[in-house]
């Protein structure tokens, strides 16, 4: 059996995961592998820090040179996270002719230009299964088994730290912070988790999808973004007496070759199929033409379902023989395509609003979002008798641009004390 060198660059979270698979799976990737995998080095900032795995202590170094500089070493898994020093290493490594298999969102979806220019132009093998839904091998699948169809769109739970603090919220009642703290205890949180918390994590990775699955180029800036750190208990508590659990999704539409594309928290009634992708679980929705829907589910987070992605990844590179070849141009097949702007999309609404207990003040808000084109679904009162009273509204579909001049109209009555929050709510297909 052939051996080969691959070197990790840290051993966190997913670090941990990577040595665990390669070590419990040794025989099995052996075979599927064609190649002994030797891990020589490992870079970490501090050495002598307890990782509660065996890793004999000789091969942790924190000089990235050590790995750099030995040719021996021909994969570099890169899975440290942020963008600097871990792009200027991914380089490093590719300009030493080394594989580069990564699981860093923020780095791709940030500068993908300049990772695969050094691709193309050194011939190396570029891996990046587990930067999107942990687990789940979404990027294998629209890379190659879907290659048949125009993608449709994309609907996703695609943040594994998000999902279970909802979930925790829905199911259990805990409070954001401790659902929080239980998923960095759990390793699914970013070494940051507000990458997590206000969606930019989600946005990183529906740019990737959308990139791949839209064949062009996304710049993250252009994704409508909103995060999870607004939803109150009360949210979820009318959420339930209505029918729904909230959700952070990602949502990428072709509307006539431009492309919707938005990250917020949702609403979805209980039927729909992400209801009930829950915890650390992650799901993809993708409506092609051809393969009609088609929904992934698995471990959006966490060392073992992340590792599995990474490597899955090592063993591409080394079924496909380690070769170093000139890679085909990636740019030559690049559609431009325009962003919608939010105003003009189209959704549901959930508006919460605390009102002044006074006659007459359902028919003032009603009246508000009829003037703007807003036929309202449902509506729900409670506390009356007090001062103050609060007031939820379900809407029918309308345009976005409609729901923010309503609520500029409501913010100026006199009798509305606050506009508690507004979640889009989603439709099941076809209701
Ligand atoms: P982590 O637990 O924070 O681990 C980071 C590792 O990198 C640590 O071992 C750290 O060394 C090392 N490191 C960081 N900066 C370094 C530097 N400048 N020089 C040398 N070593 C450095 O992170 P993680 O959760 O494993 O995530 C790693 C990457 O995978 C990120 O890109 C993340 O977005 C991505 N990812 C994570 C998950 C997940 O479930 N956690 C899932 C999918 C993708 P020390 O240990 O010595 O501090
Ligand atoms: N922090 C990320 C999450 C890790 O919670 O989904 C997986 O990308």
């Amino acid at each position: 059996m052939k051996n080969v060198k691959i070197a990790l660059l840290g051993l966190g979270n997913v670090g941990r995961g990577v040595w665990k698979i390669l070590n419990t799976n040794k025989e099995e990737i052996r075979q599927r592998a064609g190649y002994d995998i030797e891990v020589s080095k490992i870079l970490v900032r501090d050495v002598n820090k307890d990782r509660g795995i065996n890793v004999p202590k000789g091969i942790l170094t924190t000089n990235p040179d050590d790995i750099f500089e030995d040719d021996s070493i021909q994969i570099v898994v890169e899975i440290m996270g942020g963008i600097e020093p871990a792009k200027d290493y991914m380089i490093k490594a590719m300009e030493k002719k080394k594989h580069v298999v990564t699981a860093n969102k923020f780095a791709i979806a940030t500068c993908a230009e300049e990772l695969f220019s050094v691709v193309k132009k050194e011939g190396v093998m570029f891996k990046y299964e587990a930067s999107v839904a942990g687990g789940i091998p979404i990027i294998n699948q629209i890379n190659d088994s879907l290659t048949a169809n125009k993608i449709k769109e994309m609907i996703g739970i695609i943040n594994g730290t998000t999902n279970y603090i909802l979930t925790k919220m829905h199911l259990e009642g805990t409070s954001f912070d401790d659902a929080l703290k239980e998923a960095q205890e759990k390793g699914y949180a970013e070494a940051d988790p507000t990458s997590d918390v206000e969606g930019y994590d989600v946005a990183y990775k529906l740019a990737i999808l959308t990139s791949l699955a839209f064949e062009t180029k996304i710049d993250v800036n252009q994704i409508y973004r909103e995060g999870i750190r607004n939803i109150t208990s009360m949210d979820i508590k009318y959420a339930k007496e209505l029918g729904y659990v909230i959700k952070l999704l990602a949502f990428v539409k072709d509307i006539d070759g431009n492309l919707e594309l938005r990250v917020h928290p949702t609403m979805i009634p209980e039927r729909h199929p992400l209801a009930n992708v829950n915890d650390s679980f992650n799901a993809i929705l993708v409506r092609g033409n051809a393969v009609g829907d088609l929904m992934m589910y698995g471990r959006g987070a966490g060392d073992l379902p992340t590792g599995s992605a990474v490597v899955g990844d090592i063993i591409a590179i080394l079924r496909n023989g380690l070769s170093v070849n000139p890679q085909e141009n990636r740019d030559e097949n690049v559609i431009v395509r325009d962003i919608n702007d939010m105003e003009n999309t189209k959704s549901r609404y959930y508006i919460r609003a605390t009102v002044k207990d006074v006659p007459g003040v359902l028919a003032e808000m009603a009246s508000i979002l009829g003037k703007n084109d807003i036929s309202v679904l449902s509506v729900i009162q409670k506390g009356k008798g007090k001062e103050n009273v609060g007031l939820v509204f379900i809407t029918h579909e309308t345009l976005e641009g409609n729901i923010n001049r309503a609520i500029e109209e409501m913010k100026k009555s006199p009798t509305v004390e606050e506009i508690d929050n507004i979640i889009r709510v989603e439709k099941i297909k076809n209701q």
